[in-house]
């Protein structure tokens, strides 16, 4: 199982002061650091998610990343022709198109792949045109899983805000969908990962979800950094991953 680790909130810090490290030299803490220090720590790629109000990550600390960090990056984006140029000329290893909506404290839901199959049908293409692979990230519903399918994405990333707010019950309840979605993709030859609200405790019971390829984990990993240092936190999530069975 592979871990990608989210440093957008080592830029959320930056932002609560500064912009970036280009704008001024007092500029911290610094998301590429983070991102080789990940690296250090286990990490199998870097994920960066530009918004389109740019409110942690900046286009310099993704161009930064992708020159000068040695592993696969994951860019996450919104459906829109700015950010598409960014990531044509970015061209990260893979894109992973999220909803977007300006209130939203985080990407608060999955894609609905159904309801925007003709507007991402472009993007998508334009992606492959230049060699980048493409994830969706969805809710773990069959409708989306088989439309992500139609789209020819290479990768859907299931959403697991559902399952990590869940206690009890409701979570075995979430970790059904899960499986249901993840066989699904799996048996349509897609890559299937999983993010959001992933976190120490929480991994266990996710676990019992097979196909899982990949984790994208940021908010409890950069939480974890603070007291223990981010190379000790990535490594901490990877021998928790090493309990998954597959
Ligand atoms: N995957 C996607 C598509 C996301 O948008 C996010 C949050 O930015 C994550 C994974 C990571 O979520 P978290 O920060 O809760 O670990």
């Amino acid at each position: 199982m592979l871990l990608g680790v989210n440093v957008d909130h080592v830029a959320t810090l930056r932002q609560a002061r500064y912009r970036t490290m280009l704008d001024s030299p007092n500029a911290e803490p610094s998301p590429f650091d983070a991102a080789m220090d990940a690296k250090a720590g286990g990490a199998d790629s870097i994920t960066l998610h530009v918004r389109g109000d740019r409110r942690h990550v900046q286009e310099d600390d993704a161009f930064l990343v992708r020159e000068e960090c040695p592993l696969p990056l994951n860019f996450e984006m919104g459906n829109t022709l700015e950010l598409l140029k960014i990531a044509l000329r970015l061209k990260p290893d893979f894109v992973c198109l999220v909803p977007e909506t300006r209130e939203e404290v985080s990407t608060e839901g999955g894609l609905d792949v159904v309801s925007h199959a003709e507007s991402l049908k472009p993007t998508i293409e334009a992606l492959h045109n230049e060699g980048v692979k493409v994830s969706l990230f969805i809710d773990p519903v069959i409708e989306q899983v088989n439309a992500s399918h139609s789209l020819k994405a290479e990768m859907i990333e299931l959403h697991t805000g559902c399952f990590a707010n869940a206690f009890g019950e409701e979570r075995k309840h979430e970790v059904t969908r899960l499986q249901k979605a993840s066989e699904l993709g799996h048996s349509l030859g897609i890559q299937v990962n999983a993010g959001h609200g992933l976190n120490y405790d929480n991994l266990e019971e996710l676990f019992t979800v097979s196909h899982l390829v990949e984790l994208n984990i940021g908010h409890s990993i950069v939480a974890r950094a603070l007291r223990v240092g981010m190379t000790q936190a990535v490594k901490e999530m990877r021998a928790l991953m090493s309990n998954y069975s597959g």
